[in-house]
């Protein structure tokens, strides 16, 4: 059980993700767990996770809000629009990023990479505990990069580390990876959970206090997470993820930042010469076929953060083989597939509740919008019924269970992307910009399946 007291010198830490803070509280206000802070003695302060930028140093004073430097204006810009776009506008300086992925996804070249545009404003440091110095250079000369200017430090020695940190004083450090960084002082066992909290911690709190910006390159197990878990993410300002799909297209996006949304979507493809932007990424997610669409198909305007994609939704219905039926769909959620099938049923007839139903998105991104209701109900139908979507129609809607068509947001700017790509027919809430008003899923049903529907 946890402690009670409040007290000046202590703190109390989630036994469960190591938050800490001043207060005890019932609920660690960072998992979300009950009854898991404890009281952690002053001793040990100086040795905590930072949760809040210089807590657990001692002599603090407070200060008037107004004389508080603000931090607009004090990004560094890394010159790779598809990364900066990702951070928020470039990377907050003090700041520390935690950037995660499967080796070989592009890590070290794309942090390479940025570190092209930092050196002009200071000195970068590349610590490498995985490459040698040699196979950094090697990377470098691919990427065409003035290496004089990068320093490199190949070392997993924590204490080399910050010796290094604080003669050189660079304003760009890269550490690649956090998982190969030891210190005598968190025991023999290099790799350690232990070993990576207090590593990361110790770089962390140098980066907090100088104009500089800190990237920890980490591994990702095989299940997707970062490996020394829940615990590195609180300790660093953003943890951006970096993944691809079937086609090689690699996506960096932020699961945690600090400064700025999580929503923007970075995307890339690793050429000769280093990592380049997806020119114009709104089609890479439709299927471009010679012919008749498939039946189970259908076309909407997504938005990724600040971007519109035009992604093509696929599903597939089967006669159940028993009597309870399922929902296969990781990409978007299983639940709303339900509702949008029991929509279909109960308001156009079709039965849905003796099959099972597959639903994919091309491209191998999660839809989370309620705008995906519309191509979803007409992907289903079409699957179910063997009658293809008409070709170059995109649809845009939300479905209530009363089976109306809802508006959605930002309707203008996915009509322009769909109608730019050459989608001559947008069924959409509203008619704007040249889109097809449709109010409710009948008359959906009748306007792209016309005399050939069922039910
Ligand atoms: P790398 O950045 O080493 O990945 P990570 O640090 O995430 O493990 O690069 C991944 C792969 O990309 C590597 O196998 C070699 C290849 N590559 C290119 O094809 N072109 C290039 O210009 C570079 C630098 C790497
Ligand atoms: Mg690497």
């Amino acid at each position: 059980m946890c402690a009670k007291k409040k007290s000046g010198s202590t703190a109390y830490q989630c036994t469960q993700c190591s938050y800490t803070q001043p207060r005890w509280l019932g609920r660690c206000p960072d998992c979300g767990a009950w009854n898991t802070l404890e009281e952690v003695s002053s001793q040990t302060e100086d040795a905590l996770p930072l949760g809040v930028p210089g807590f657990g140093r001692s002599g603090s004073r407070s200060i008037p809000l107004s004389a508080v430097q603000s931090k607009e204006g004090s990004r560094f810009i890394l010159g790779i629009e598809e990364f900066d776009r990702v951070l928020g506008g470039g990377v907050m300086k003090r700041s520390a990023i935690l950037i995660g992925g499967e080796p070989g996804i592009g890590k070290s070249t794309l942090l390479l990479q940025a570190a092209e545009a930092a050196r002009t404003k200071g000195r970068v440091l590349y610590v490498s505990g995985e490459e040698s110095a040699a196979q950094i250079r090697s990377r470098a000369d691919r990427l065409s990069l003035a290496s004089d200017r990068i320093e490199v430090l190949c070392t997993g020695l924590l204490e080399d580390i910050t010796r290094t940190l604080d003669e050189m004083n660079p304003v760009f450090v890269i550490v690649d990876s956090i998982q190969t960084v030891y210190s005598p002082a968190a025991g023999v066992v290099p790799g350690t959970v232990n070993q990576l909290k207090l590593c990361s911690q110790e770089l962390v709190a140098w980066v907090k206090n100088r104009d500089a910006v800190l990237f920890l390159v980490a591994h990702v197990t095989k299940d997707g997470s970062i490996a020394g878990p829940k615990a590195l993410e609180h300790l660093v300002d953003t943890v951006l993820s970096f993944e691809r799909n079937e086609e090689d297209i690699r996506f960096l996006r932020a699961q945690k930042n600090r400064f700025g949304s999580v929503d923007e979507l970075g995307i890339f493809q690793m050429t000769a010469s280093g990592l380049l932007p997806i020119q114009d990424p709104t089609s890479l997610f439709i299927v471009t076929r010679s012919g008749a669409l498939p039946p189970g198909v259908a076309v909407v305007p997504v938005f990724e953060g600040s971007r519109v994609f035009l992604v093509e939704i696929q599903a597939l219905t089967v006669p159940a083989k028993s009597a309870v039926t399922r929902v296969y769909s990781d990409r978007i959620d299983s639940s709303r597939v339900s509702r949008i099938a029991a929509v279909l049923e109960k308001r156009v007839g079709l039965r849905f509740s003796d099959q099972d139903i597959y639903v994919n998105v091309a491209g191998g991104v999660r839809l989370t919008e309620s705008a995906v209701d519309l191509a979803l109900a007409a992907a289903l139908y079409s699957a179910r019924t063997d009658i293809p979507v008409p070709p170059v129609t995109a649809l845009i809607g939300e479905l209530s269970l009363a089976g109306e068509i809802r508006p959605v947001g930002r309707l203008k700017p996915r009509v322009i992307a769909a109608a730019t790509l050459g989608f001559t027919r947008i069924l959409a809430p509203a008619a704007e910009d040249g889109a097809e008003a449709v109010s409710d899923i009948r008359q959906l049903v009748a306007l792209l399946f016309g005399a050939s529907q069922r039910g």
